[in-house]
């Protein structure tokens, strides 16, 4: 039941999409779909500063000795310090010589697997995107081995007049928004899962509203981890958040015709949608805060809000989030390893490692060639890789017969964001009708993957179960986000 409510949720989601698409109007979010991550992030001409991607730290001059002052610590400054620093938005500070000693092995450990920094998106052998992302957050490779080096080295201090100017974190805070909708403080009791929250929030909009920017801005930072913003123009969440205004919900905000605005992990800066585009929120609508709060070990109140800064005139583009994917059948959903007949079937079995359910979907004849401003890729705690491509019928000006739109080669349900191109709007990637999609997503199902770990345990399961698709916590998705930018007629 479950498994076949999410496919005709992502169905009703395409058709009404391009019903949309096709008379490209302002129709912007009357759409359904299930769950999905993505933000649309700064669109446009404007380059946001604090979107920019750090350069790579020069490997100065180095000699047989790596010390902190001369070598490691304008990496931490570059790469780790916009969110490890006094009040910043990561739990402890990267600023001085002993703080980074204290946790030297434990900082290579992160920096070596891609933990950290939280950057999913990467090239891979088959799927290496043409083109960059804003905020890239990516360590090169010698930057990499350079902290690594400190440490085997025993992270020796050196000289304090080699140390690097002191850099200064200006704030990305939307200062001039004109909605702030806050959560009713909740309390996070003391426990060792994960609480998923959604939070029904009225902007009390009496006509339709644009706006060009969003954010999101945690409350308690130690229990916040990741939030989504949902658009629920029926106001089909008032009733089941009832008098507290709030539910458990995991993925998606658990009802139909839904869509999705931003999607919020820390250190992701404001959406800024630039001087001509912009996000309709209709009269009367609700918005959803889904909120992912880590385990603690005592109650925390939290208290986030959702700030948006209203546009006074409609913009010439419309931001507009699509879902794709999700699919269970043939043609679209393709035959894979460890299919139980040859019929395709999206099953990942117990404890198998690296499988890959593969979908393919060629974007309807109708819908007229439309710029895309940001990828986002879903899964839930199994999926490790994503990847996104498209083959074009024939070459169009400039777009290529076959490109990669985005690989998440470091996914992790816990840090989802979307990836905005790096490239003004006329040279952004385009798709239209009879373009093909390929979408295929990688899972660890087996007791190697520490997130399944974490969710058995909360699920109280010894070992790993046969995986379908579906909206709860051990139930699996491949979704695309795609923000495409329509024009507003
Ligand atoms: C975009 C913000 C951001 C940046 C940039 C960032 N971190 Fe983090 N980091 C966090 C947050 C938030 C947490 C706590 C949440 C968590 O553990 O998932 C964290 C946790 C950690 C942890 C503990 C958890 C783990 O996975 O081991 C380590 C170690 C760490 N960061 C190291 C680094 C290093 C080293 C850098 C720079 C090379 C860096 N981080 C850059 C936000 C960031």
């Amino acid at each position: 039941m479950r498994t076949n409510g999410a496919r005709r949720v992502i169905m009703v989601s395409m058709l009404r999409a391009y019903a949309s698409l096709l008379i490209a109007s302002s129709a912007a979010f009357a759409v359904a779909c299930s769950s999905a991550s993505s933000p649309p992030a700064a669109l446009g001409n404007s380059t946001p500063i604090e979107d920019a991607a750090a350069p790579p730290v020069e490997d100065a001059g180095r000699t047989a000795a790596v010390t902190y002052h001369e070598h490691v610590e304008a990496i931490m400054q570059a790469r780790c310090q916009s969110c490890h620093r006094e009040g910043g938005t990561a739990p402890f500070a990267l600023d001085t010589y002993a703080q980074t000693k204290a946790r030297g092995p434990l900082l290579v450990d992160a920096t070596q697997s891609r933990r950290m920094p939280p950057w999913g998106a990467a090239p891979t052998s088959d799927c290496a995107p043409q083109h960059g992302f804003k905020g890239d957050l990516r360590m090169t490779d010698a930057e990499i081995a350079t902290l690594s080096e400190w440490v085997t080295q025993g992270m020796v201090e050196g000289d304090p007049s080699k140390s690097p100017a002191k850099p200064t974190f200006a704030s990305d805070a939307i200062t001039d928004g004109t909605h702030t909708l806050t959560i009713p403080r909740y309390t996070v009791a003391p426990s060792t899962r994960d609480d998923m929250r959604c939070f029904v929030l009225d902007p009390h909009l009496t006509e339709d509203t644009w706006f060009d920017a969003t954010s999101v801005v945690a409350g308690d930072t130690a229990v916040v981890h990741h939030a989504l913003v949902f658009l629920d123009p029926n106001g089909a969440s008032r009733a089941k958040g009832g008098a507290s205004g709030n539910y458990s919900c995991f993925g998606g905000p658990g009802f139909t015709n839904v869509s999705l605005l931003t999607a919020w992990a820390p250190g992701v800066p404001p959406t800024r949608y630039g001087t001509d585009v912009g996000v309709k929120v209709p009269a009367g609508a609700l918005l959803v805060l889904q909120m992912h709060y880590h385990p603690a070990e005592a109650a925390h109140d939290d208290a986030t809000s959702f700030v948006l800064r209203r546009r006074n005139t409609p913009p010439t583009w419309a931001a507009l989030v699509r879902l794709i994917g999700n699919f269970e059948d043939a043609p679209t959903l393709q035959s894979g390893p460890n299919d139980p007949t040859s019929t395709p079937t999206f099953l990942i079995p117990a404890g198998v490692t690296n499988h890959t359910e593969t979908m393919e979907f060629t974007m309807p004849a109708q819908v007229p060639e439309l710029p895309l401003a940001n990828m986002g890729t879903h899964m839930h705690w199994l999926g490790t890789n994503m990847t996104i491509e498209v083959t074009r019928p024939t070459e169009r000006g400039g777009q290529p017969l076959h490109e990669c739109l985005v690989a998440t080669p470091h996914y992790d349900f816990n840090w989802q964001r979307g990836y905005s191109y790096d490239e003004p709007l006329d040279k952004l990637p385009t798709l239209m009708g009879g373009d093909k999609i390929r979408m295929r997503c990688t899972y660890d199902n087996s007791m190697g993957n520490p997130k399944l770990v974490r969710a058995l345990q909360d699920q109280r399961l010894a070992s790993p179960i046969d995986v379908r698709m579906g909206e709860q916590t051990l139930d699996e998705m491949c979704l695309g986000a795609f923000t495409f930018i329509t024009p507003v007629l």
